[in-house]
């Protein structure tokens, strides 16, 4: 086992009965180009995996549709039987090839999904199982209901929505509880604030994609630059810390391929932001937002 480098204070209980660490591993990225196929250096993408515990990374995020099947292959291999770390996992996406994915929430299809996901990750329920995307095609309550039917059966621990909007997340909560809801959201894209102040208010899990981008903040000389520079960090570890402080409720799962970019973006987590910093990031990326925005208008 390494050092320890994540604070034990800075825990998230998904569900309310799953704690994790608060910076989680996306492994989108240990696939090949436009997500499809095996990843560049197979070798690199394994020992990404294996130092997670090492690294006290006890949250992993995947789907079936990365890959397909690649992701949740290699962290089979690599970490099965898994001990205390917490495999996410998502279905509802079909793969037509590299950069396509096409919704399918049939319920018989996402039972598939989950079936196929417990025999590829070797466990008799998934930790967390999240719907990739409502299918707008499928009346949704027919989705909700069948994961709902497989979460009684014991199949799936927890449940999880990806790039819901809050009317849609309470519809769901209707049917099922929610522990999760993975969006899209960074320093510089604020459009899902709603979702997050919502799940604050419910102990939902908010999970943000892409959570390294920062947009038109990340330029030299930037704001993000100089206070990168004052903390001796780089600028996708403030992006990171400024999002472990945004919320208790977050749950970064910045993505990579290579070891070295992982031990900085853990590194992330001992990085201290004072109330000026983040106050000033903060509104230097809503404004970034809003500008963006604005010119597209
Ligand atoms: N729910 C959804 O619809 C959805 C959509 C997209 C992603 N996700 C999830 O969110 C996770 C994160 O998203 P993401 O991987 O797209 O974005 P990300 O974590 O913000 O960024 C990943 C990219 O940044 C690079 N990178 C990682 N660490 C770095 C560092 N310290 N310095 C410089 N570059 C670095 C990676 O390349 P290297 O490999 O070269 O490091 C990769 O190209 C995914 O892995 C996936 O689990 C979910």
């Amino acid at each position: 086992m390494g050092q320890s480098v994540i604070n034990a204070s800075d825990t998230f209980a998904i569900g309310g009965d799953l704690p994790v660490r608060r910076l989680g591993f996306g492994a989108m990225r240990i696939t090949g180009p436009g997500i499809w196929g095996d990843p560049g250096d197979p070798a690199e993408a394994k020992r990404v995996l294996a130092r997670l515990p090492e690294l006290e990374v006890g949250f992993v995020d995947t789907a079936d549709s990365y890959g397909p099947f690649v992701s949740e292959d290699l962290i089979r291999e690599v970490l099965h039987p898994y001990g205390d770390t917490v495999v996410a996992t998502k279905g509802g996406l079909t793969r037509h090839g590299p950069d396509v994915w096409k919704p399918v929430g049939r319920p018989e299809y996402l039972r598939q999904c989950v079936l196929m996901s417990l025999r590829r990750l070797g466990v008799e329920r998934i930790d967390l199982w999240q719907l990739h995307r409502i299918d707008p095609k499928v009346p949704r309550d027919e989705q909700f209901e069948a994961i709902k039917a497989m979460r009684d059966e014991g199949l799936i621990r927890h449940v999880g929505l990806s790039q819901v909007s809050v009317e849609e997340l309470e519809a769901a909560r209707a049917v099922l509880p929610i522990a999760t809801v993975q969006n899209l959201y960074h320093l510089a894209r604020r459009d899902a604030e709603d979702v997050l102040q919502h799940c604050e208010a419910h102990g939902i899990g908010f999970i943000p994609w892409v959570p390294l981008a920062a947009g038109s903040l990340a330029h030299p000389g930037g704001l993000l630059d100089q206070v990168a520079s004052k903390l001796a960090a780089s600028q996708a570890q403030v992006a990171l810390a400024w999002l472990l402080r945004k919320s208790p409720v977050m749950l970064p799962i910045p993505g990579t391929g290579q070891v070295a970019h992982l031990e900085e973006n853990v590194a992330a987590t001992a990085l201290r932001l004072d109330d000026e910093d983040a106050a000033a990031l903060d509104a230097a990326g809503a404004a970034a937002w809003e500008g963006e925005q604005a010119s597209r208008h």
